[in-house]
């Protein structure tokens, strides 16, 4: 991105490793471009009678060689380039002279006219690295990186790899979080804007589908609770299909992949296949859903442990691999998932086995959205109170003391709703 008046510099990148680059100077600008060259391999050589601590620090792990003394003629010998930023304008003035004799290309930070080289404003993401050149103000010039940089952290400005990957295509396994569309990963929202194919659930942020460019094909995975379900070796089949067809998939899950989310069998039937999945952690319903009501799921002299349990299936279903008489016994919180309709054996088991009725709970359904509500009440009546107010899934079941916390505190933030 060029826009000064011309003639324009001419963008290149410079393949420094193993090659000398002599920085004179150890101040504050030689910190800010040291990283970068040595990230690039260079082999730097750093000329100044002092340098700031993080400077030295470079020197003292070995990262450059530091002669401790003024520029003098010759130190640009065998340089493929140079960083002159001294604070003595004649030694500068010198310095570029040499550079220009030698033909070694120079950046000057005293005098951008002079500088036979500028550097642009740098920042990565992506695997990408993205330069910009304004020859014009500076501040703009960096915000101008900052905005590409952060769009293609965010997705928004979309990165695509090779639409079709000879060698076959990937999968992500992506946590979206709760629902809100601003509870995805950084890196989540990325591969999102990447994908050609995206097989997404009913849970996790759907809006963010709306947003994705019309040639992505999206495939609705949705697991609807007790009603019309596409099974999971359909979705298995979806991801191995498209991913052998060499697309980049992305399997958008709700919450994290590997909380409730079978994101492990996804996994291993991938794996089988040979074809690299990546999985991307994302915000659990199980944490962010009480959060987001007030509730923490610890709280200091309250609660000092918190059991997340699947109520699927009901407390005395053979199927069921809790442990209810022991989680009974816990003081702490427990947070129930697809526990709607097993609410009041839930909570009838608990009380059975020595939990008090009185203990407060929570119900949050779709939580995050738009949509989100609070019921509550205690273990004793938990179950009626769910019927009587119409819960639907999803919602998160919080048992403990916790809930009162959270609503003494009234600490909920803003945009939560407590009905
Ligand atoms: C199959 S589990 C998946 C959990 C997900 N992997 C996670 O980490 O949040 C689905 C259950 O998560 C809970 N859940 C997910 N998103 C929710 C939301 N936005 N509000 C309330 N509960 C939610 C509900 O209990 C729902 O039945």
């Amino acid at each position: 991105m060029a826009e000064h008046p011309a003639p324009a510099a001419y963008p290149v990148g410079l393949r420094l490793h193993g090659r000398r680059v002599v920085v004179l100077g150890g101040g504050q600008v030689a910190q800010r471009r040291l990283p970068a060259l040595i990230a690039a391999g260079a082999d730097v050589l750093l000329v100044s009678p002092s340098a700031t601590a993080s400077v030295e620090a470079m020197a003292e792990a070995g990262e450059l060689r530091w002669e401790r003394r003024r520029y003098r003629e010759g130190d640009l010998d065998g340089a493929w380039y140079a960083l002159i930023t001294t604070d003595d304008p004649e030694a500068n003035r010198a310095a570029s002279a040499e550079a220009e004799a030698r033909r070694v290309w120079a950046v000057r930070s005293d005098d951008a006219e002079a500088a036979t080289a500028w550097t642009p404003a740098t920042g990565r993401s992506a695997g990408v690295t993205v330069a910009v050149l304004t020859g014009q103000d500076p501040r703009r010039t960096a915000a101008l990186r900052d905005a590409i940089v952060e769009g293609l952290r965010d997705g928004s400005i979309a990165a695509p790899h090779r639409r079709t990957r000879p060698g076959g295509g990937r999968v992500a396994l992506v946590g979206g979080g709760p629902g809100d569309p601003d509870l995805i990963t950084v890196r989540g929202r990325r591969l999102l804007a990447e994908a050609d194919v995206v097989v997404a659930d009913r849970l996790g942020p759907r809006d963010l589908l709306d947003e994705l460019p019309p040639h992505v094909e999206v495939i609705d995975a949705a697991k609807i609770p007790y009603g019309r379900s596409m099974a999971q070796e359909a979705i298995n089949a979806a991801l191995i299909e498209h991913a052998k067809a060499g697309k980049t998939v992305v399997r958008l899950k709700g919450g994290d992949p590997f909380v409730f989310g079978r994101g492990k069998e996804e996994a291993q039937a991938l794996a089988e296949h040979g074809i690299p999945c990546t999985v991307v952690p994302g915000i659990s319903s199980s944490i962010s859903v009480p959060g987001t009501v007030g509730i923490p799921v610890t709280h200091r002299g309250v609660a000092h442990e918190f059991t997340v349990i699947s109520g699927h299936v009901a407390p005395d279903d053979p199927r069921s691999l809790v442990d209810w008489p022991s989680l009974a016994r816990l003081g702490g919180t427990l947070v129930v998932l697809m526990g709607v309709e097993q609410c009041g054996a839930i909570a009838e088991t608990l009380i059975r086995h020595g939990r008090s009725a009185d203990t407060p709970v929570a119900v949050i359904q779709e939580g995050t959205t738009a949509a989100q509500r609070r019921v509550d009440a205690v273990l004793g009546t938990v179950g009626e109170r769910v019927r009587a107010e119409g819960i639907r899934p999803p919602a998160v079941i919080v048992i403990g003391e916790v809930v009162t916390i959270g609503r003494e505190t009234d600490d909920a933030p803003a945009g939560a709703t407590a009905d």
